[in-house]
């Protein structure tokens, strides 16, 4: 077959942000966009292995455009030599599923086609991301690599050849590459049942225990129907809007308070089932919740932390616990607990990796409804579902009980993240600059009746490769262990989005109105950064 070498320009829009490159699809589908991006991977990839020797795992959430850029991606990967290609049946892989693939199957990476909780459909947003070996999120080195080949690519490589059957597992050839379309539920499936007991999650279900999960027509619909209902013996019916969908039925896939709406009116209703879940449009976020009773991502990971030895896969205890530094630091104290290290890495998933390939860390989690372990290397919403329902069957106490005996024993951290959304980009980033230059000011001083003991711009240096991170976030401690955090998103695809995060910890942690107990936090943020001066308003668009 013939290799066509296709000549092109460099785009100056392709640095990798967190999860990867994010764009609106339009932008995505114009002429060479996507195939620079993805030879631009190639050649950063190349650069160490031998390609041809290699598997590429190629999957994604199902959003509009997933189809005909698995074909694309297809061609291309056979005209740049690569051994062999596998992809999730309709090209559909959850990002932990991804993750699970290339562990088992010992592939060199994957590309994620995913805008995460992003919206889909042609006029919403589109995203692909470059997946390393240990099946999680390309380092920085590597993803500074594939931003400096987009800025000196000239040609691309691609053959001619009919798209590929994706609906049906079976193997083909384009050139000399091999293709194979597999299951998409298979090898996820199997790592679940390496962790979790299901006999006793189908016990807890034949006992009259009753979950609703919402997919929000992403990808986990399939992976949910598959494991809850069939494998774990939850009653049909339990998976919610299960069929993924292109665009998501037109909504967030993001499964918060605000977006998964529904779910959580079924659960503050009369007919509440014992415990609801839901799940991003790739699957990697999860929200939990009771009966009228919501858990924060803070709460529900240091949970898990403090129940880990009750989950047959963790039975050994916990290595460590890692968290984002804008996550609640109840985790920390149930590690302190437990006599574990707790480990604080900037925002994104990939930080946890290397924790977890050093073995120092077991279980990690974020504020923004990301929870983990070290069985893959990517955050997993239904791993996260089913931890919680193993609690649950041990435990045999109802969500609210288990949250509210955590708060009595180690106290509890009231939180919030306000974002602002559509910023005017360059007001935004003067603002940051504003707020660093006078941090060292900051120190000693009085702040929401507390003082301030340390106030920086967070710097990690990774305990494992030495490498450091700057500038992660603006974050102003306090003496009571209260803290704000601020730091701009680095996934948004329209203007700038500020995130400021709240937290107030009291040894007495009762159930309190939450915007209550952080009013006089959110006031002093309001001062301090000035929002109203650069913003013109101090009310954020998303709470969660
Ligand atoms: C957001 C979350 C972060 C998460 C990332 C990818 O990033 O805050 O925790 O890792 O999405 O899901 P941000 O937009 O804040 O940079
Ligand atoms: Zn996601």
């Amino acid at each position: 077959m013939t290799i066509k070498t296709i000549q092109t320009k460099p785009f100056q829009d392709q640095r990798p942000g967190t999860s990867g490159l994010r764009k609106k699809t339009r932008i995505f589908m114009q002429e060479h966009y996507l195939e620079n991006f993805v030879q631009a991977v190639f050649n950063a990839v190349k650069a160490d292995a031998d390609p041809p020797a290699q598997t590429l795992v190629v999957g994604g959430d199902g959003r509009y455009y997933n189809r005909s850029a698995v074909q694309i991606i297809l061609r291309m990967a056979s005209a740049n030599g690569w051994g062999r290609v596998l992809v999730g049946r309709s090209g559909i892989l959850s990002t932990p599923a991804m993750s699970a693939v290339i562990r088992r199957r010992k592939a060199l990476g994957g590309l994620v086609l995913s805008a995460s909780h992003n919206p889909g459909g042609i006029d919403e947003d589109f995203g692909i991301k470059y997946n390393i070996a240990n099946g999680g999120p390309a380092p920085e080195k590597l993803t500074e690599r594939i931003y400096q080949e987009t800025l000196r690519i000239q040609e691309y490589f691609t053959v001619d050849h009919t798209d590929v059957d994706l609906d049906r597992e079976a193997e083909h050839h384009v050139g000399g590459t091999g293709i194979l379309i597999i299951d998409s539920l298979s090898d996820y499936t199997a790592v679940m049942e390496e962790l979790f007991d299901f006999g006793s999650l189908r016990k807890l279900f034949e006992s009259g225990f009753r979950m609703a999960f919402d997919a929000m027509n992403g990808v986990t619909g399939p992976y949910a129907v598959h494991i809850l209902e069939e494998i774990a013996g939850a009653p049909q019916g339990t998976v919610l809007r299960g069929t993924p969908l292109e665009d998501f039925g037109g909504h967030h896939p993001d499964p918060n308070l605000v977006y998964a709406a529904e779910l959580v009116q079924l659960m503050s209703s009369s007919s509440a089932p014992d415990f609801g879940a839901a799940c991003d449009g790739d699957g990697d976020r999860n929200m939990i919740l009771g009966k009228n009773f919501f858990v924060t991502p803070g709460d529900s990971l240091a949970i898990l932390a403090e129940h880990a030895t009750k989950i047959p896969g963790y039975s050994g205890g916990l290595a460590g616990v890692a968290r984002s530094m804008p996550t609640s630091m109840a985790v920390d104290r149930v590690a302190k607990e437990l006599g574990v290290p707790a480990y604080e890495t900037p925002t994104g998933w990939k930080f946890f990796g290397n924790l977890m390939d050093a073995g120092m860390c077991t279980l990690c989690g974020e504020e923004s409804f990301g929870t983990g372990s070290n069985h893959v290397r990517e955050k997993d919403g239904l791993w996260a579902v089913l931890a919680w329902l193993s609690v649950l069957a041990s435990v045999q106490r109802p969500v609210s009980e288990i949250v509210t005996d955590h708060w009595k024993r180690f106290g509890r951290s009231y939180y919030q993240r306000h974002d602002h959304e559509k910023l005017n980009a360059g007001a935004a980033s003067e603002m940051i600059s504003n707020i660093r230059q006078r941090l060292l000011l900051l120190e000693g001083t009085d702040f929401a009746g507390s003082k301030i003991v340390l106030a920086d711009d967070f710097q990690y240096v990774d305990p494992v490769d030495g490498s450091i991170s700057k500038n992660q976030g603006i974050r102003i401690l306090l003496d009571d262990s209260s803290r704000i955090v601020c730091r701009l998103s680095g996934t948004g695809t329209e203007g700038a989005t500020l995130r400021i995060y709240l937290e107030r910890y009291l040894k007495d942690g009762g159930v309190r109105d939450i915007s209550e107990v952080l009013s006089a936090l959110k006031a002093e943020a309001t001062k301090l950064l000035e929002l109203v001066r650069y913003f013109g308003t101090d009310v954020p668009d998303v709470i969660t």
